[in-house]
């Protein structure tokens, strides 16, 4: 069975961007050092136009070779006339309102989500499953989230949008791993504790 992994950008009070879910003042903190992690262990997860941007397209995907998000974070996307975000990997995008999808690399989940995310999980793939968010679809996922890499930037919102919008939902997750950054970015990875 592989893993779901929510891969997920957050404040140090746990919030992924302000109230609309804007993470962009988190992007300063992509420096070399930053930029060489990612690059390393997680290229994949930068959307295709970052790749580009950052010339890292070439990188060979090395933990996902799929990616779900929710209509609200692929609208980012559309807004700006990109229909596939991640075209190096499988995409899906969870919605009820989109009736037909954009695009051919993007398959749209309008019902049972969490089936669907089962038989992807089910399907033989030695990579796993990016779960790029937002707040809405996590809390949607979050009993069928295996893995959290927890990117915490040195900021503070005070208030904003969770990394899950679920009720009171307890889980437990075991710590694996820290990693720190000079620029105060920290990586932690949980495994989920079934
Ligand atoms: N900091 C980070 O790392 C990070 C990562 C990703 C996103 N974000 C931010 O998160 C924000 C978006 O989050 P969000 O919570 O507003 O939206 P979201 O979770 O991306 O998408 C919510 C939408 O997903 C669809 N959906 C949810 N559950 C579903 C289900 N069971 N079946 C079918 N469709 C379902 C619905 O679409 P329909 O309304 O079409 O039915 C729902 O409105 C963005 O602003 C983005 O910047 C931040």
């Amino acid at each position: 069975m592989r893993k779901l992994t929510y891969f997920v950008a957050c404040s140090i009070d746990g919030f992924i961007g302000d109230g609309q879910g804007d993470a962009s003042e988190m992007f300063r903190f992509m420096d070399e050092e930053f930029l060489d992690f990612l690059k390393t262990e997680f290229p994949e997860t930068m959307a295709t136009q970052g790749r580009k941007h950052f010339g890292v397209d070439h990188l060979e995907s090395k933990r996902f070779d799929t990616v779900i998000q929710g209509r609200g974070s692929y609208e980012l996307a559309l807004k700006e006339g990109i229909t596939s975000p991640y075209a190096h990997l499988r995409e899906y995008v969870a919605s009820r309102t989109l009736a037909a999808s954009p695009d051919p690399n993007v398959e749209i989940v309008s019902d049972d989500l969490v089936g669907r995310v089962r038989a992807l999980k089910a399907e033989e793939s030695g990579l796993d499953i990016y779960l790029c968010g937002g707040s809405h679809l996590a809390g949607q996922l979050l009993d069928e989230i295996d893995e959290l890499v927890i990117k915490t930037y040195p900021l503070v919102y005070g208030t904003g949008m969770p990394m899950f919008a679920t009720g009171v939902d307890i889980k437990d997750f075991t710590l694996d791993g820290v990693r720190t950054f000079t620029n105060g970015v920290f990586v932690r990875t949980y495994t989920r504790r079934r």
